[in-house]
């Protein structure tokens, strides 16, 4: 098939690599030159294990082009995917649509064969229904099937994710236009991926009360978490005695600090604005978005208890700044808080991010960017894990003090603070 994904963004690039891999001719298309440039070289804009090799084979083979030129990429293909961003509005909390419609538009006067057109970003409960508005006005509905198709990549994992999806979610009352993308799927299916063909409204709310369910899982766990260090429990037995009754399931039950990346804050706000035009309260999603605000706080208190409320002039090191392990995504980090706060106080900062060096940090005189785990160390008062990278899972502390002892603050709970305490060292972790 002929695919176009519009925007080459996280989701546009992944999904566009991936349908030619599956051997799908795909044009992706975006209106920054210079990234366009980039990709056409091989080079990808974004940290994502694996994605640039797929991206060099698949250019190489001709299954994948890149482009500027987005009238000419629609009237090529048969199937567009509309890929581009829908982040919170300046200083509200809806999704921003602007670049939806602007591309619906651009689609409307490029329709010159039937087209299946999807919305793969992620989008409130009724923008199909607007796009198909747009796109009547200049065409016949007989020459173009709307359809909602969400993605639930996680980044870091996104292209395993991809291939190996826990269900492919068409929403689509189009029988012509649910074949044809079966079809397209049918790779994925045969490879153990549940299928799901349903209204277009309800696929679009499929990904956002996905989201906000994972949101809450993560919300509730961490306030658990908050009752563990007040009864002397460890919050992981919690976890997996609750992860062991299949209706729960035991992923998404890590304690650590909020949940952050381009998604969980964004979807939040947005299901609940979405709610709120349909005069229908979604009181558990604004807990949780509360709660998630929170926890930051809970941790600086800890942070603030730890070093016996003498902050001022202390040497505090993060190891991992991105709201996750494996990616270079500083989007609602929680680092993005927590390190202002402790410079407020008076702290010093260095941060080691296998990443490398965040100009978020810029700004701030006393954040130092180090290039290993041994220099952002040294010297430090209190060491921080803030995200669970392989890099930081079997790291020899002892062998890194040189004098002054740290002490760390494993807000993943990495490490068993039994080994660690053999190593001389003070440790602290979250819920325990
Ligand atoms: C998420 C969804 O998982 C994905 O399906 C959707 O398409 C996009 O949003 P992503 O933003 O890449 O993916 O991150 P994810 O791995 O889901 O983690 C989100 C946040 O939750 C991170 O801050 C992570 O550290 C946190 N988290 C996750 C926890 O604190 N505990 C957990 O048990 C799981």
């Amino acid at each position: 098939m002929k695919l176009c994904m519009i925007g080459t963004g996280y989701v546009g690039l992944v999904s566009g690599v991936c349908f030619a891999d599956l051997g799908n001719d795909v044009i992706c298309v975006d209106n920054n030159v210079d990234k366009i440039n980039l990709l056409k070289k091989g080079k990808i804009p974004i940290y994502e294990p694996g994605l640039s090799e797929l991206v060099i084979k698949n250019f190489k083979n001709k299954k994948l082009n890149f482009s500027t030129d987005l009238k000419k990429s629609i009237k090529d293909s048969d199937i567009i995917f509309i890929c581009v961003g829908t982040p919170t509005k300046k200083g509200g909390s809806s999704a921003d649509l602007s670049q939806i419609y602007k591309v619906s538009k651009e689609i409307s006067s490029s329709i010159n064969k039937f087209k299946i057109i999807i919305t793969k970003s992620t989008v409130p409960v009724t923008t199909g229904d607007e796009i198909e508005k747009i796109l009547s006005k200049k065409n016949s509905k007989k020459k173009f099937s709307v359809v909602s198709n969400p993605e639930f990549l996680r980044e870091g994992e996104a292209i395993r994710d991809f291939v190996y999806p826990d269900r492919v979610v068409i929403g689509t009352n189009d029988k012509k236009a649910g074949r044809i993308l079966k079809n397209l799927y049918t790779p994925l299916i045969s490879k153990g991926a549940s299928y799901l063909q349903t209204s277009r409204r309800a696929a679009e709310l499929i990904k956002y009360a996905s989201n906000a369910f994972l949101a809450t899982k993560i919300t509730f766990i961490n306030e658990i978490a908050n009752l563990c260090e007040k009864t002397n429990i460890n919050v992981e037995d919690i976890s997996i005695g609750m992860g062991l009754d299949k209706r729960i399931g035991s992923r998404f039950l890590r304690a650590g600090p909020a949940y952050g990346g381009s998604c969980f804050p964004k979807d939040t706000k947005a299901i609940i604005t979405t709610a709120d035009k349909f005069k229908t309260n979604l009181s558990v999603i604004k807990s949780v978005i509360k709660s998630n605000e929170n926890r930051s706080k809970i941790l600086l208190d800890r942070i603030n208890r730890i070093l016996n409320r003498k902050i001022k002039n202390k040497i505090i090191t993060f190891l991992g700044v991105t709201f996750k392990a494996n990616t270079d995504d500083m989007r609602d980090s929680s680092s993005l808080k927590m390190i202002p706060w402790l410079l407020k106080k008076g702290a010093i900062i260095k941060y080691f991010d296998p990443t490398g060096y965040k100009t978020e940090f810029k700004k701030f005189k006393n954040v130092i960017n180090k290039t290993s785990i041994k220099d952002a160390v040294h010297r430090a008062d209190l060491v921080i894990i803030h995200t669970e990278w392989n890099d930081f899972k079997s790291i020899n502390f002892k062998s890194l003090v040189k004098g002054k002892k740290f002490m760390i603050f494993d807000m993943r709970n990495i490490y068993s603070a039994s080994k660690i305490k053999d190593q001389g060292l003070k440790y602290f972790s979250v819920g325990k």
